[in-house]
This record gives C-alpha cells, structure tokens and sequence, in this order.
C-alpha cells in the first residue's frame, strides 16, 4: 500500500510574513490528517529556513525547490545540499518543468542534481512531463520515457527508494487545463512500468507517483483514484491554505 503524498509548490511566491502565515494556517488545518497522508510544502529557498521554523511542531515537511549539485565552492547563486539540511528541508524538487523549460536545465544536470541529493541524504521529488506539441504528436510516452531513464541514469535500486516521480504534463501547469484521470493514470501506469523494467516490479509496487497540473479541491477526489495516481504536486492550489486541506483530506479519504 503506497502512502497518499501531496506537495505544496509555492514557486516564486508570498513574502517572509505571508509565508509564514501560509506554513501556520496549514499546519493547524491538516491537524491527523498527516497519519493517512505525506504533506510537504516548497517555499522559495530563502524563507525555507522561516517556513521549517513554523512547521518544526507539525508534521508536515519542507522542500526545496531546487538544488546544486556541488557540495560548496565557488558556484554564485546555487544552495548546496548541506546548506538545505542545515535549515530543515527532507525533500527537494529536481526538474520542475519551469526549470526544465524556463530556465533550460537538461537532463544531464537534472541527473548530477538527483543524484547529490540522494548522495547528501535528501529525498528527492523528481518532476517530468510533456509539452503540449509534443502530446499533440503523440510523442508523450517517449518524452516522458527519456526524461525518467536519463534523470536516474547511474542510480541503483537504495538511491530511487528515496524518490517520489512527479507527472506534470507542461500543458496543465498553471493553465486551468487539468489531464482528465484517465490521461493521468496512462502515463503514470506507463511510468511505474518503466520503473518496473530499470528496477524490479517490487521497486515499482512502491514508488510513488504524483500528478501535476491544475490539481484543485474539485477534482483531486477523481485523481486520487486513480489507481497509480498516489499524490499531487500542487501549484496555485497549496497557496489557499483551505483548498490545499481540502486536497489532503480527498488524498486521506482515497486511502
Ligand atoms: P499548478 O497546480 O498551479 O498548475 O502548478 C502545478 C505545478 O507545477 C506544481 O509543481
């Protein structure tokens, strides 16, 4: 049985005092929703350390949004895998469409990176996902195909125990377009699949797998029951401290 996993992705969003109020507001809503259901939220990098403060009594968990590879040096702009443990963070979120397509990371980096991460002892949250043209060519399986074997290209069955795959196709993300159940649970069958044949169908029984994409409170019941939908990676949503709550308490209920 895969425990339900929901992920708040905050982006580039709130402030220090919104952010904090946002982290406070979920932690007294989830209340035992966290014994049925993973909950972890991703700030952005410098309110990380404000947001574990505010949740250090709660069980809900912090990530990163990112991540570097190097373990420290001369790499201006970067955060170290280190440094994210030192101010709370469990998870980090590697590959982010946004950062696959806005800022154009590949999927060579996107590999280094998950790979620290698993190597520093942080779990990781490993995001992928078509482009509309290429769902339109038909070509979604295959992309999503490359974009998994190519991201854990050189890591053995212990390290992927630490990762959580999130399938967010680019069309649905921050557009209102939600994939309906059935194209979710395509892919995500195609994916635990695909995990079956590079590990064990042991190994794939248990990872998890999330979708992304206009996840909201009105269809994250459907979604979640799915039967290899096992958690949701929740832009706009986990902004609303109610809505998010709401898609935990569906998540808890789908169990
Ligand atoms: P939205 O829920 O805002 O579409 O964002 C999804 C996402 O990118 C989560 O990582």
């Amino acid at each position: 049985m895969r425990k339900p996993f929901l992920g708040g992705n905050w982006k580039m969003n709130t402030d220090k005092a919104s952010a904090v109020a946002l982290a406070s507001a979920l932690a007294d809503s989830v209340g035992s929703l966290t014994d049925k259901v993973d909950v972890a939220v991703c700030p952005p990098f410098v309110y990380l350390d404000t947001v574990s403060q505010a949740l250090a009594q709660s069980s809900i968990a912090v990530s990163s949004q990112d991540i570097y590879f190097e373990s420290n040096g001369a790499f201006t702009g970067e955060i170290s895998t280190d440094m994210l443990k030192d101010v709370g963070c469990e998870y980090v979120l590697v590959g982010h469409s946004e950062r696959r397509h806005v800022i154009g990371e590949t999927d060579e980096l996107i590999n280094r990176k998950v790979k620290a991460a698993i190597a520093a002892g942080l779990k990781v949250i490993f995001c992928v996902g078509e482009l509309l043209a290429q769902r339109e060519a038909e070509q979604t399986d295959e992309v999503v195909k490359q974009q998994i074997e190519k991201g854990l290209v050189g890591i053995d069955a212990a390290g992927a125990a630490n990762i959580t795959i999130a399938y967010e196709p680019v069309w649905a993300i921050g557009t209102g377009l939600t994939a309906t159940p059935a194209q979710a649970q395509e892919v995500h069958a195609m994916i635990r699949n695909l995990i079956a044949g590079m590990y064990s169908q042991d190994f794939a029984d248990q990872v998890r797998i999330q979708y992304g994409g206009s996840a909201k409170p009105a269809n994250a019941a459907e979604l979640m029951s799915q039967p290899d939908v096992d958690g949701l990676l929740i832009g706009g949503a986990s902004l609303k401290p109610e809505d998010f709550t709401s898609m935990i308490a569906s998540a808890a209920e789908s169990v």
